[in-house]
């Protein structure tokens, strides 16, 4: 049996304006993979897009606050509509958030659940439709080691990330027999903006932390595999360990 490396006709990445998104989108952008590039900011998109269009790549952005989640599916086929098939996506899109669980609010911890979860969830059941008609596609759920190991005051972001680890495995086996691919990988911290947000009120040596591009090296490295192998899961640490 032979298997062929056939490249992506294109890849949908969420979260892609800033941070490890960006560098996804940068990294098979120069590979030559069209990219559909998703987050709430359209300057920031652009911005991307313009960097990727000077480096010779196609990018489109959709500013789509995937938080909305009643709106979500019916705005993402205006996308697959428009952009063409996706046999890549990336949900990367997500949020930190420091805090204790005792005095969580519903709303904090629902805002978590619904971003980092529940339209991961939504965004694979846009996509998958068209990679099952051509046997063909790759999902890559930017988890964390958050959703492998439970650290204190990250319970609702562990909560999210270790649900997105058991979607992210079930859909594996459950795509399986169609052709499509599903990774699940795990970084450590990885330096970007996230560590500036308002949700998270820690401070962590960033020089230590992965660099963004070494994650979307890692993400390309995925999607261009030989249709016969996948990587189902994959944690990248930082050499120092948990920072
Ligand atoms: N950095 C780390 O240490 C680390 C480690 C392990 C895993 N991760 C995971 O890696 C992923 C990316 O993290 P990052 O560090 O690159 O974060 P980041 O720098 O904060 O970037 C987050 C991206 O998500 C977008 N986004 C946020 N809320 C959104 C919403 N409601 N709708 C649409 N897009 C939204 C942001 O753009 P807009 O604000 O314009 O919407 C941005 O493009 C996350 O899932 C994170 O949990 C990060």
């Amino acid at each position: 049996m032979s298997f062929d490396a056939k490249i992506p006709q294109g890849a949908l990445i969420t979260g892609a304006s800033r941070g490890i998104g960006r560098a996804v989108a940068l990294t098979l952008a120069q590979q030559g993979i069209p990219v559909a590039l998703v987050a709430r900011s359209h300057p920031d998109l652009v911005a991307v897009q313009t960097e990727i269009k000077d480096l010779g790549g196609r990018a489109e952005v959709y500013p789509i606050d995937l938080s909305d989640l009643p709106a979500l599916p019916q705005r993402l086929q205006s996308l697959l509509a428009d952009f063409g098939p996706c046999d890549v996506l990336v949900n990367n899109a997500g949020m930190a958030y420091v805090g204790p669980l005792a005095t969580l609010s519903l709303s904090d911890w629902q805002r978590v659940i619904d971003l980092n979860l529940t339209a991961a969830f939504l965004c694979a059941q846009a996509v998958l439709p068209g990679m099952r008609q051509r046997r063909f596609g790759t999902i890559v759920n930017v988890v964390s080691i958050a959703g492998k190991r439970a650290f204190p005051d990250w319970g609702v972001y562990c909560a999210s990330k270790f649900g997105l680890m058991g979607f992210s495995q079930a859909l594996a086996e459950e795509e399986r027999q169609h052709g499509i691919r599903v990774t699940s990988l795990c970084p450590g911290s990885v330096d970007t903006p996230i560590w500036d947000t308002d949700t998270v009120a820690v401070r962590f040596d960033r020089s230590k932390m992965l660099s963004a591009e070494w994650v979307a090296d890692l993400i390309a490295y995925i999607v261009r595999l030989p249709s016969g192998a996948v990587v189902e899961d994959l944690t990248l640490m930082p050499t120092a360990g948990i920072l």
